[in-house]
């Protein structure tokens, strides 16, 4: 099948990747046609129990191993029994051929295994991490990574992803929030539709597609005190607001799978959880394609206290509406006999057995089930032109204090000219890849030491570099070295902050600070008086107020993949832009945690200005901490660019409107600001539209984005830049759980981040 990439010419380039891709199909359930099912059907005919409840049955391979207990029984045996519906965990054509050959060549009915695997940001090129790449805010840069990393993995037979995760994090202790796109779940909605419309591509039936997997349903992200795989106290209006919103975009995109989550939601497992599996995904949004567990989470259903023995547990997961079972190993146990009792009614069984084959029917592999060995892969040229790019835009610039009256970044000729690397980052391949790097590889990554060492041999500029210290250690015996190449450098870069695998699954911390000896070593390095930009390298925001102090400039650079090198260095010399804007705020202290933008007021507020009734400024009754602002150190949407934007005030067309007619669809409100790029060279903008509302039945949040665009403007360009709201921004859940817009005061914000803007208002009328 000839790959369908667009190759467009771009600033006198020929990249394919940087512009959308060509005709795609409706993001619609191409997969639950009546053609389809009707073929899945003939086939539940000729089915037995046990092999019905094989196609639930789903194995990892031993080559690699992505949780506890597992259990090397003996795979092939099964799989020529048919026994087997879908092995995770393979990663070449070699092995997903050998395992495919054993179950079309040699079971019964020749159904053909699906592979699965965590495709989270890339499969051999990898790209920023999640996180990173939410900071882009650019829906068209993620689609395409997606579909590149799609282009990858079919390539060996993997043709489903455990992703995207779309989670929404409030909490960075909890290491998952590296794999999302952080804390708003209307940026979460519209970046879980660009993963799924790039991982599905053109339609399933595209031999470079991989059918995505929304995870990890639901409420995951709001584990207690950040601990993975923690409890989860969530109302069902926050879970309906928060949490379900960009797992519904998925879907609404046309995902093929979703994937149920380890933790309990107001007591009751995610994956036993029938509001939740079949209420919300089944009834309301009518989910056609599967659901699958998470590793074993049904067999967890015991320890969770819900099941005493495996049949139990076996039968509430079914029961509940998880169709597949993840080396929980449970299902093709005990389904037979749970049917032949009645305990489980067979309808249930031929349901889930339906939607696994319509969706391997679709995937085509009944006519295809084999790859190309061995594979040819796809261009690597192409890819490390989009991972460059992928991380460029997701680079923060947090500060750019001045120096000599213009700020340090980016680095001229001139004040570059002999320049200190120092910290454990700058040279670490295998931690710019983060964590779930699949098949990347570390000597495909190109690390900021060695692009740094091509320009400054290239231009003529000293560079000197001492490693400082350790990711985690405590020895300052390279202390002496750093603060030696600092004090004979014009500036000094610092590359600090986590290792690749400090966040991923399983990787919560309880602090938020750099880990090990690294902020002493900025200190002395502060001390010598030689500017620094720090580059903290990380998968969640850290609490550094004192480095943010003393940085001249400060990037976060996340996990940035495999050119992490030659993006920063691009960056830093001004070659191209920081893209980034927070997707997630940046506390100052991990007291602070859990900490959003999007929270309600609470009665006693620190400040507001449009709440009648708030404290005044300086009153001690107040919402807060004595010891803690109560802001975070840096807001959602916050970055800075190389240049400046103003915003002229927010102008809405109408100043009433009624509600009524929004609810019916029959009324809309533009409302639209100027944009001007005030400074010295061109740039891009992240345009932030937010809204309030008051008087409501419930209380709303302070603030909510609903919607956003990446501008460019020349040096001095000024835009107009319009937005349109309407019942699916206005509404929300109400007293009544009615999801309407009411009659209230709605305020618009449009603005440069979360913090900052003046809003415009406009009456809700009955
Ligand atoms: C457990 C993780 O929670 C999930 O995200 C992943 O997809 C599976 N393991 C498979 O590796």
């Amino acid at each position: 099948m000839p790959r369908r990439f667009a190759v467009l010419p771009v600033g006198g380039l020929s990249l394919a990747f940087l512009m959308p891709l060509c005709a795609r199909a409706e993001p619609s359930a191409a997969f639950a046609s009546p053609g389809l099912t009707a073929r899945a059907d003939a086939l539940l005919a000729r089915m037995t129990l046990e092999e019905k409840a094989g196609q639930l049955n789903q194995l990892s391979a031993a080559t690699l191993i992505t949780g506890p207990g597992h259990e090397a029984g003996n795979n092939d045996e099964l799989i020529k029994g048919g026994l087997v519906g879908a092995i995770l965990n393979s990663a070449t054509a070699h092995e997903t051929n050998a395992y495919q050959k054993e179950a079309v060549g040699q079971s019964r009915l020749r159904i053909p295994i699906l592979f699965g695997l965590d495709v989270i940001h890339g499969f051999r090129t990898l790209f920023p991490i999640p996180l990173g790449i939410s900071a882009s805010w650019d829906t068209g840069l993620v689609e395409r990574t997606a579909r590149f990393a799609a282009v990858e993995a079919s390539q060996q037979g993997v043709r489903w992803t455990f992703g995207p995760m779309v989670d929404i994090a409030r909490d960075p202790r909890w290491g998952r929030i590296a794999e999302g796109a952080g804390e708003d779940p209307w940026l979460g909605s519209a970046i879980a539709r660009a993963y799924v419309l790039g991982y599905q591509g053109s339609g399933l039936d595209d031999s470079s597609s991989i059918v995505a997997c929304a995870k990890h349903f639901v409420g995951y992200g709001a584990a207690e005190g950040g601990r993975e795989y923690n409890t989860t106290e969530v109302s069902e209006r926050t879970l309906r607001q928060v949490y379900l919103p960009p797992f519904r975009a998925a879907v609404d995109a046309g995902v093929g799978s979703v994937m149920s989550a380890f933790n309990s939601i107001n007591g009751v497992p995610a994956s036993a959880n029938a509001l939740t599996l079949t209420q919300v995904l089944r009834r309301e949004w009518k989910f056609e394609g599967f659901v699958d567990s998470d590793w074993a989470a049904v067999r967890e259903i015991m320890v969770h206290g819900i099941a005493n023995d495996e049949r139990t547990a076996a039968r509430k997961g079914i029961l509940a509406g998880v169709d597949m079972d993840m080396e929980g190993r449970l299902y093709g146990k005990e389904l037979p006999g749970l049917v032949r009792s009645g305990d489980v009614p067979m309808e249930r069984l031929n349901e889930a057995v339906r939607r696994v084959l319509r969706i391997k029917l679709s995937l085509g592999l009944f006519e295809h089930p084999y790859v190309q060995e061995p594979a040819v892969p796809a261009d690597p040229g192409e890819g490390r032109v989009l991972a460059r790019r992928a991380a460029e835009e997701s680079l923060v610039l947090l500060e750019n204090r001045p120096l000599k009256g213009a700020p340090l970044l980016p680095l001229s000729a001139s004040s570059g000219k002999r320049i200190a690397l120092i910290g454990p980052l700058a040279d670490s391949a295998a931690d710019m890849l983060g964590s779930w790097s699949c098949e990347g590889r570390p000597r495909d990554v190109v690390t900021l030491r060695s692009a740094l060492a091509d320009r400054a041999a290239a231009e003529g500029m000293t560079l000197s570099y001492a490693k400082g210290t350790d990711i985690e250690g405590g020895s300052e015996t390279g202390f002496a070295g750093a603060v030696e190449a600092a004090r004979q450098s014009q500036v000094a870069i610092l590359a600090l902050g986590e290792s690749g695998h400090s966040s991923g699954e399983a990787s919560s911390r309880s602090r938020l600070d750099l880990p090990g000896n690294q902020e002493e070593l900025l200190e002395a390095v502060v001390k010598t008086g030689t500017p620094v930009v720090l580059i903290v390298f990380s998968g969640r925001p850290l609490a550094t107020p004192w480095a943010a102090r003393h940085a001249q400039a400060l990037l976060l650079a996340w996990f940035p993949g495999i050119e992490a090198g030659p993006a920063l260095v691009r960056t830093l010399f001004g070659d191209s832009e920081p893209g980034g804007r927070l997707t997630v705020s940046v506390p100052r202290s991990v007291g602070q945690v859990p900490i959003y933008y999007n929270a309600l007021n609470s009665g006693r507020p620190r400040a507001d200005p449009v709440a009648a009734g708030a404290p005044k400024p300086g009153d001690h009754y107040v919402n807060g901490y004595l010891d803690e602002e109560s802001t975070p150190l840096y807001p959602f949407g916050h970055g800075l660019a190389y240049t400046d934007f103003s915003y002229s005030a927010v102008h809405p067309d109408a100043t009433q409107m009624s509600a009524r007619s929004i609810n019916e669809g029959k009324a809309r409100l533009s409302v639209g600001a100027d944009v001007r790029n005030t400074g010295p060279r061109d740039g891009t903008e992240i345009v932030q539209l937010y809204i309030r509302l008051r008087g409501t039945s419930v209380a709303r949040p302070v603030r909510e984005l609903k919607g956003f665009r990446r501008v460019r403007l020349a040096a001095g360009e000024a835009r107009r830049v319009d937005f349109s709201l309407g019942r699916d921004e206005l509404a929300f859940w109400n007293i009544d759980m009615k999801n309407v817009v009411e009659p209230c005061s709605l305020y618009i914000w449009i603005a440069p981040d979360s913090a900052r803007g003046t809003p415009a208002r406009v009456d809700i009328t009955p």
